[in-house]
């Protein structure tokens, strides 16, 4: 079993090595064509990547649904908003782990993670008192993450009026 996986790995080395030696030994100036796309991928990825600013400003709109899903105590509903800023949180991870020599990543699994749990649970609990608890935890771990990175003049509050008019809380 351990040698069929050694071979396994084995073979597939020498597959890779020899499509690097092949793409590595071409004389027509593929390799030179290779180099060219692979610079014209990074750019177009660059183009097409959402900036973290775009990214955080959905994470207020999150931010601000969960909160009047939850004091509104429907449930289904804040369930699915958490889960829409988790996956908010999970892009910014992978698009943005550093930004501007900030740990983003390493900040969002210190300082945000605990915090989402948190409200997750109050949610499955359907709890209000919980929720609201575990809402407060969660707006302050964004303002300590803004102190940490010193953005520290966007100060997040827990929403007072739900401009969202086209929604059913
Ligand atoms: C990992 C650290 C971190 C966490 C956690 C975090 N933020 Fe941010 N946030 C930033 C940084 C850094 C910026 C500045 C981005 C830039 O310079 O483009 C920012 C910017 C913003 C902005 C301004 C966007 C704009 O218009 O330019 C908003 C709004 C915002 N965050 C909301 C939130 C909310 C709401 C939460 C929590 C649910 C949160 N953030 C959690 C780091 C964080």
């Amino acid at each position: 079993m351990k040698n069929q996986r050694h071979l396994t790995t084995l073979s597939s080395l020498v597959i890779v090595t020899l499509l690097v030696f092949t793409a590595n030994s071409c004389s027509d100036g593929s390799a030179d064509r290779i180099a060219e796309l692979e610079s014209r991928i990074e750019h177009m990825e660059d183009l097409y990547k959402p900036g973290l600013h775009s990214l955080m400003n959905e994470t207020m709109f999150r931010h601000a649904n969960l909160w009047f899903a939850g004091i509104a105590e429907n449930w289904e509903l804040a369930y699915y908003q958490h889960h829409e800023l988790e996956e908010v949180f999970e892009d910014i991870e992978a698009l943005h782990p550093e930004y501007h020599g900030e740990p983003i990543a390493l900040l969002i699994g210190s300082m945000t993670k605990p915090a989402m749990d948190e409200v997750e649970e109050a949610i499955e609990a359907q709890n209000p008192v919980r929720f609201r608890e575990a809402f407060t935890n969660l707006t302050e771990s964004c303002n300590s993450c803004h102190v940490a990175t010193n953005k520290q003049m966007i100060y997040i509050i827990e929403p007072d009026q739900n401009t969202v008019r086209n929604l059913r809380f």
